[in-house]
């Protein structure tokens, strides 16, 4: 037997057994990555050419036709497939490899970015944005590791996430898919998500994670995805790469560039990214992978290569392995090997990479998942309960006047439900495909659940689920019932749902130069609480939004963000107290687009002349949400030393008391400011945060462990020290100073 093709032999030495019998075409081939099939065949009749040009979701291949890909595969010049959304095709496309000459088999990659959402019929988590809002990490391994089993059950091997941007910019249609806007935060649950994914990359559930997007697309200048990002090397070192290198130290396997140009030169054609920094710095030994047609757009979008080819050249040349994705890249990159612009040498440390992770996932030895055992694993028990429970944890209560909430059903006659988002699967958010109704509860199931067992009517008027085509007469009708019901409830926010990509109005490529309410959702609040009954606003949506009429005028709001297949369920529960809420918000939510940027870990002069006419205060803040409990804390304590030289560390503790009389779960928060340093630290910098379980009446005395990585800065050489001085150390319920005790400690 050919040592590639023995299970017991090194994988190190099947790689280069397989390698030395390569083609140069079969070579390339590895690093050659097409949609799928099905995904080609459905856009045909839709697309058109300006279309494939702009969009980052829907391909066809012009001049091609759906049966070449397959004939392609055959060939053994296809090495990934992505967007295969079914576990036959890729069973199907996986059988076409193996007819190749070596049958190196197929590595199918998918956005699974909260579940295998991208696909029908799997577990629909709540999206990063809230999940985030758990400040849960080990929620966060958990689902991972429930979506790699689900990935697998479909034969699909790779998923493009974790998201590790730090999200500063509201107007970015992808805060969603993020961890937010602290780097801490970003960096933690980004780790656990990695190492759920992949576990050891030894067995037949796990898949490759893919760290994304290397770097600054979070933070583009005028908010739109893909526009320039202009970022100085230190705030990249200090704010955005954190978390990419912990997703490499990880042992993350891919890493995606970022569309956008970063002071100058594309991401995609960018050396000092993905060689110098990423592979000499970092150490990262996996591969990268190019974003959507990102190196094409080095040629025809950034201008810096006159022609695809030279694209193409310069790209593999900075450090690409693999290209997303098309037809023309393996005659082209054959061509440039040939005539000498690239060494052979340089393909094959793509391709070693590849092979690699193909060995390790298995999939020499179990190329195909099991149709039978498919729906054994999607949507079973344990993953749907684990869906409800972080959907109950990602949502954040962020008014609550006069103890409105919880309600109790029992004393209300009539309750009014409305709003885009009362009756919608779009509550699953970006990154879903549609589910079967079955396994999708919405807002107003989740509220008619609730109230089942009081008199309480619930009276829905539909304002349809497109935000940009609301009819007015929809909104006074909703207005009359709000006269006559004694409570509203009214579901806003956004649009997210792909498969109807342009009516969208938050998610991928879905930027906005706004961030209040889109259409006449705001009217419609302001006339249903014209009726003068309680009025409650439920948020379905990616990005923060400016809600600020809302909340100077209503006495409650829910910001459930995309919370998943269970999300109306676990917004029901907390309207009516099953559920206390615990989430706190992993991103700013300004007052409005003016603000921003708008984030809490600031620079000391960031307001130090503020705004005039407005409040330079956001909406609600870092780190803030409200529970039905009430929580205090008192006698703040740091003990022992830390030095300069980096050596010790100090105790810090709180006590936090549930001074309310339900039972909750309080997310501690540590943060600290180094008061004098040799360059300038943010106002604050979360450090460390611990979710609390606490009884009604019961405290408990928290403590965290301060080392000095802790307290570490980058000085004027990018080097990482600690800086001697004074510290404040603050713990509390939020980023904002009036939730934080503060104490000193002073670095020897
Ligand atoms: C898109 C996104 C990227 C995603 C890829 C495949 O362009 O930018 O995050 O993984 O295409 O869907």
């Amino acid at each position: 037997m050919e040592t590639y093709k023995n299970p017991a032999a090194p994988i190190a030495d099947r790689v280069e057994d397989l390698l030395g019998r390569m083609t140069l075409e079969e070579k390339v081939g590895q690093t050659n990555q097409l949609v799928g099939v099905e995904h080609f065949r459905n856009n045909l009749a839709s697309l058109s050419a300006d279309d494939l040009f702009r969009n980052t979701a829907q391909a066809i291949y012009p001049g091609h036709k759906p049966e070449e890909l397959e004939e392609w595969t055959r060939q053994g010049i296809v090495g990934s497939f992505l967007h295969v959304i079914t576990l036959d095709e890729a069973n199907r496309l996986q059988r076409l490899a193996m007819e190749s000459r070596l049958a190196i088999p197929l590595l199918f990659g998918i956005d699974a970015i909260h579940g295998n959402a991208n696909c029908p019929d799997n577990t629909v988590y709540p999206t990063n944005i809230g999940l985030a809002c758990t400040f849960n990490t080990e929620l966060a391994r958990h689902i991972a590791r429930q979506t790699a089993a689900e990935m697998r059950a479909m034969n699909m091997h790779w998923t493009f996430n974790p998201n590790m941007e730090v999200a500063r910019d509201a107007r970015w249609g992808r805060c969603g898919e993020t961890y937010g806007e602290d780097p801490y935060l970003v960096e933690r649950m980004g780790v656990e998500t990695v190492l759920g994914l992949q576990g050891n990359l030894d067995g037949e559930n796990d898949v490759l994670a893919c760290v994304k997007h290397l770097i600054g697309g979070s933070q583009p200048d005028n908010g739109t995805n893909g526009s320039p990002a202009d970022i100085s090397e230190r705030t990249l070192r200090t704010t955005f790469f954190p978390p990419f290198k912990a997703g490499v130290d990880a042992g993350a396997a891919t890493v995606m560039p970022s569309h956008n140009e970063l002071n100058g030169t594309p991401c995609h054609s960018n050396r000092w990214l993905m060689t110098d920094v990423l592979r000499h710095e970092w150490g990262f030994n996996g591969f990268v992978v190019s974003d959507w047609m990102d190196i094409e757009h080095v040629h025809d979008l950034h201008g810096t290569a006159e022609t695809v080819e030279d694209a193409y050249c310069q790209s593999i040349m900075a450090g690409m392995d693999m290209h997303m994705h098309g037809p023309g890249w393996v005659d082209a990159v054959c061509r440039l090997v040939k005539e000498g612009y690239i060494d052979e040498q340089r393909i094959d440390d793509s391709v070693r990479r590849i092979l690699t992770y193909k060995f390790r996932l298995g999939l020499f030895e179990h190329p195909f998942a099991d149709p039978e055992k498919t729906m054994q694993v999607r949507l079973c028990p344990e993953h749907r309960r684990t869906s409800l429970e972080a959907a109950r944890q990602s949502i954040v209560l962020l008014k609550n006047e006069g103890g409105l909430l919880p309600l109790d059903a029992k004393r209300y006659r009539k309750i009014l439900v409305t709003g885009i988002n009362a009756q919608d699967e779009n509550i699953m958010g970006d990154w879903s495909a549609s589910q079967r109704p079955e396994n999708v509860v919405t807002i107003l199931e989740g509220i008619s659940h609730c109230v089942a067992d009081s008199d309480a009517e619930v009276v829905y008027v539909s304002q349809g689920w497109d935000p940009r085509n609301m009819d007015p007469k929809r909104v006074k009708r909703a207005a009359e019932v709000a006269c006559t019901a004694d409570l509203n409830i009214v579901v806003a926010g956004e649009y997210m749902m792909r498969y109807r990509w342009n009516d969208r109005t938050c998610g991928e490529d879905t930027d906005r130069s706004d961030i209040g309410l889109v259409g006449l959702q705001e009217e419609l609040i302001r006339q249903v609480a014209q009726s003068g009954k309680p009025t409650v606003l439920v948020l379905v949506n990616g990005r923060p939004l400016g809600v600020e009429w809302a909340a100077d005028n209503l006495p409650a709001i829910i910001e459930a963000w995309e919370p998943g297949m269970y999300g109306g369920q676990a917004v029901a529960e907390i309207l009516f107290g099953k559920v206390n809420p615990s989430g706190k918000l992993s991103m700013t939510i300004p007052r409005s687009v003016g603000q921003l940027h708008s984030y809490y870990n600031h620079k000391p002069s960031q307001y130090f002349h503020p705004y005039v006419c407005k409040p330079s205060s956001p909406l609600y803040p870092f780190g803030y949400g409200l529970s039905y409990a009430t929580f205090a804390y008192s006698n703040l304590s740091a003990t022992g030393e830390i030095h300069a030289d980096g050596k010790g560390q100090v105790d810090v503790a709180v006590d936090i008391a549930n001074t309310g009389d339900l039972d909750g779960v309080e997310i501690a928060q540590l943060y600290i400011r180094d008061e004098y340093s040799s360059l300038t630290r943010p106002v604050k910098e979360l450090k460390d945060f611990k979710r609390v379980a606490l009884k009604a009446g019961e405290s408990k005395r928290v403590h965290f462990t301060l080392t000095p990585d802790k307290l570490a800065m980058l000085d004027a050489d990018y080097h990482t020290v600690v800086e001697p001085g004074s510290f404040v150390v603050m713990v509390g319920s939020s980023s904002q100073d009036e939730d934080l005790l503060k104490i000193k400690i002073n670095v020897k």
